[in-house]
Parts: structure tokens; sequence; C-alpha cells
């Protein structure tokens, strides 16, 4: 009882001090003298498919609508999205990529076919937001394109067109229906995935059926805009199983002139069960504990795929991409059949810090990820209701780590010891730190524990250090949400560490995620 208090005093960030000081201190220590490999920023893209409100209400709401917008953009979505400086957005999708063809979303919108999203609830598409839709948004948020081409039903020669028809600067007949269409200039593609998840809604393919796709997609989809490179993702693993990872990185390492790659996908939700059980709010800490130690499952994939890849690959030329990662929960009751909607809470914000940490200690081969879904959709960072908006815990997480983005990794050591829940046991805490490119060093530390502060004494070797500042993500209770009457509930509020003789000592609350300065 006497610590459910004081873990409550010290969310409320009166006094984390007083409460963890029956707690010894949690030694953690920063190597600035060994710095590791860049964290690409890329690792914090994002995924918008056209999938239940996540597009149309989400991103997209028309030129004519009172929502405020630019060219039918909502802006409340853009100046957020901007503010998390979003690397790249994986767009149409998903399983809708599978099953899209690029010509119905061109040409005049009242003009275009009313199709069918038969992945998501069998909705109508109407293919208002297209091509130039989703250029223009990637352009106002200041993302890259990461397009995924349409490998399970579409043809090698679709795919080429698209690409001529969005990146070539000669004037093909391609490049004039572009200027035609309102964009004479080629856009940039940097990034393209190469189907969807082809063991699955992607074409049921086996690895060796899909590899021989690969090396006709990747020959003829190509990039005509020179100056702008394009990485090419193939379809990756499911999960633990390394039957694509050894057929993509074999082909790959015995490859002729005529095709290439530079990334290989991973898709990996946190998901206890399938259909997805787990509840978004109103759980206990067994569930808390259990999607955590689910999350942390991520390390091992990576390692056993980076393995795989290190022996085909050990100059790490291809790129380990987790294009699909998150918490995939019970859908919000009541709403649409297949529109995967689910409430976001601090949970979600611890299970978005893991996975950063994670793909950060991987810096070397993990050099892209993007997280589903972008707008009210699976593990969203935003959350729309008409002309209103909302920032979930998941965002304020992304927030937090933009000084993370393109930094060099530095070592953290950390004894904590471990969080026990019934028969889970966690590390109590992990954190990463990292240089920015202005030589400033950041600390970001996740309390698993979901009961007990933590008083942290740091050690920093290789840079004079004096003050630590920044900000935590704490909650009033492991489930709390924000909501359309409450969205402030959970946001980040400052932190700092307290300098004590030669070092500095921090104290972070239960079940909370903190990123700070060292200075
Ligand atoms: O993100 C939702 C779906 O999950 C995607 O469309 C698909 O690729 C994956 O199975």
């Amino acid at each position: 009882m006497l610590r459910t208090i004081r873990a409550a005093l010290c969310v409320a960030a009166i006094s984390c001090a007083a409460a963890a000081a029956d707690d010894d201190s949690i030694s953690l220590s920063i190597d600035a003298s060994r710095p590791g490999a860049k964290i690409d920023r890329n690792i914090f893209g994002q995924f918008a498919e056209h999938l239940g409100r996540g597009i149309y209400e989400g991103v997209w709401v028309g030129p004519d609508s009172k929502i405020p917008n630019t060219r039918g953009i909502r802006n409340d979505v853009v100046a957020a999205l901007k503010a998390i400086k979003v690397p790249n957005v994986r767009w149409p999708g998903g399983c809708f990529a599978d099953e899209y063809h690029w010509r119905n979303g061109i040409g005049p919108r009242d003009k275009r076919p009313a199709t069918l999203n038969p992945n998501w609830g069998g909705v109508i598409e109407p293919n208002t937001f297209g091509t130039h839709e989703f250029m223009d948004f990637v352009q106002q948020v200041g993302a890259d394109a990461y397009l995924s081409i349409n490998v399970g039903s579409g043809t090698p020669a679709e795919a080429a067109d698209w690409l001529e028809y969005l990146t070539t600067p000669q004037p093909t007949a391609l490049a004039k229906e572009r200027a035609a269409n309102g964009h004479p200039q080629p856009y940039p593609v940097p990034l393209l995935g190469i189907g969807n998840e082809s063991w699955g809604c992607g074409g049921s393919m086996t690895p060796d059926e899909y590899v021989n796709h690969l090396k006709v997609y990747a020959r003829y989809a190509r990039n005509y805009n020179t100056a702008q490179p394009m990485r090419r993702i193939a379809v990756g693993p499911d999960g633990a199983d390394t039957g694509y990872t050894e057929a993509v990185m074999k082909a790959w390492k015995n490859k002729t002139w005529a095709w290439d790659i530079e990334g290989l996908s991973l898709h990996s939700y946190t998901v206890v069960k399938w259909p997805p059980s787990f509840k978004a709010t109103g759980f206990g800490e067994g569930e808390y504990a259990t999607i955590l130690k689910a999350t942390l499952n991520m390390e091992s994939l990576v390692s056993t795929h980076s393995a795989v890849m290190d022996r085909y690959d050990p100059e790490k030329k291809i790129a380990l991409v987790v294009d699909e990662w998150g918490a995939w929960l019970a859908p919000t009751p009541g709403s649409p059949e297949g529109f995967l909607e689910q409430q976001n809470s601090q949970r979600d914000a611890l299970v978005a810090a893991l996975n950063l940490n994670i793909f950060a200690r991987h810096a070397d081969r993990v050099r892209a990820a993007n997280i589903a879904q972008m707008v009210n959709v699976l593990q969203a960072m935003i959350f729309t209701k008409e002309e209103k908006m909302l920032l979930t815990p998941t965002y304020h997480v992304f927030h937090m780590y933009v000084p993370f983005q393109d930094a060099t990794f530095v070592p953290v050591e950390l004894a904590a010891g471990s969080y026990k829940n019934g028969d889970i046991e966690l590390p109590r805490l992990d954190a990463i730190a990292a240089r920015d490119s202005g030589g400033k060093l950041w600390l970001a530390i996740s309390n698993l524990d979901a009961n007990r502060p933590a008083n942290i004494e740091l050690a920093v070797q290789g840079k004079g250090v004096s003050r630590g500042a920044g900000q935590t993500l704490a909650a009033p209770r492991i489930d709390s949400v924000n909501t359309f009457e409450s969205p402030m509930l959970v946001k980040p509020r400052p932190l700092a560490a307290r300098a004590n003789g030669k070092k500095l000592t921090l104290t972070v609350a239960p079940a909370s995620v903190s990123v700070i300065a060292l200075e």
C-alpha cells in the first residue's frame, strides 16, 4: 500500500526522490568514449495504409472540408507529424498494397473509380487519395516516400510504369501524364518495398517463389530520378521464421548484374495470441507484464535474422527494415469490423520505447522501421474525431526520442535487477544513450516496473557532465489513456537530474519513459 501511494506521488512528479528513498540506487554508466553505429533516423518511420480511418478522415478530409486543410490534407495532423520529424511514411499498405492499382488513384478526383478494400472491412475505396495526394502529404510533413508496389495481384509492367510515372525527368508519355496531373517535376522515391507479406496476404508464396518475383520486380521497377537514390526493400520474414531471410539473402549473395536490393523487411507485432484479444485499456498488471515480455521478443527476432544476414552479408550492406511493428490489441468495442481501432495507453508508450531501444542497439543492421500505424489504426500516434485531434502516449515517446535521430549510439551499462509479476521476470530498467551531431549526450530510460520508482546514479566516461534535464512520460495508471474529453492526461513533464558531488542522480517513476540531455 505504502509503495502504491509513493508511486502515485512520484507519477504526479511531486516527490519521486522521496518515493524511491527506500530503494538502493541503481548504477548506470555511459561510455561516451566508445561510439557505436549511427542510429538511422529512418527507424522512426511511420506506416499509413488504406485501412479504416487511417487515410480517410485521419489524413485526407478533402479541400472542401471545414476542417483546416491544405489541398485536402489535415493541417493539424501534418503539424503534429512535423513535430516528431517523421523521416519516412510507408504507403499504401500493408495488405492493401498488393491489391492496389495505381492508375485508379491519378487524374481528376471526381472521375476516379470506386473500388473495394476486401482486406479491411470490405468498404468502398474511393481512390480520392492517390499518388499525387500521398506525395503532397509527405512533402508537407517533410518525410520521405516509402512506396510498396503490388507484387501479389499486379504485374511487373504495372510497377515499372508507376516508377516511370513518378521518377522520370525525361518527356515520356508517362511523364507528360504526370505533368498534366499537376506535377511536371519528377518525384523522389527514396524507399521502395517490393511486395508486402508475400508469405501471407501478398500471395502466399514460398520463399523460392517470392525470390523469382523479386528478381523480376527489382529489375524493372526502376528509379529514373538520379538526384535521389532509391533503396529497394525485399519482403522478409514473418516473425521468427528464417525461411524468407535465408532465401532472399542467398539469392542476393548470388545475384547477377541485372538486379539488386538494399533492404530486407521484417514484420513483427506485439500480439500474444491471434485474434488479438489483449485489452487496450482496463487491463491489469499481469497483462501489462505479458505485453512487455512479448515486446522484448523483438530483440531475439532482430538478433536471429541479423545472424542469418551476417552469413551472406558480413559487410552489412543490406538493411534489416522492421517495417511493421507495434502492439496489436483487441479492437475498441463498437468500432467498425476490420478498422483495427484500439486505444493507446501508458503501457504502449513503453512498448514503443522498448522497440526503439532494440532497434538502436542494432543500429548497424536495423536502418529503417515503421510503426503500425500512423493515425487511427493499431498503435497510432494520432487519433482524429471530426475536427478534433489528440496525441497518444506513443506519439509523446516519438517526440521525446527526436534527438536520437541520426545520433551516434554510445554503450550503456546498467545493473538494475528485475521486475517480477507472477511467473514473468523482466529487466527493471532499459536504457540507451547517443551523441547527437552537436556533441550533446542523450539518455533514454524506461522503467518497466509498474510499482517501484528507480533512483539512478549516473556515471559518464569520456565526457564531463554536470547537469541533466529533459522530459518524462509517466501516468496515473499503467492503462491511462488520452481521450477527446481528457486529451492531456498522459503527457511529458520536465525531469532534471540532481548534482550530488561529482555524480548525477535521477529518479524515474514506475512504468515511465524518460529522455534527458547530459551536459
Ligand atoms: O498493419 C495491418 C496489417 O498487418 C498489414 O496490412 C499487413 O501487412 C499486416 O499483416
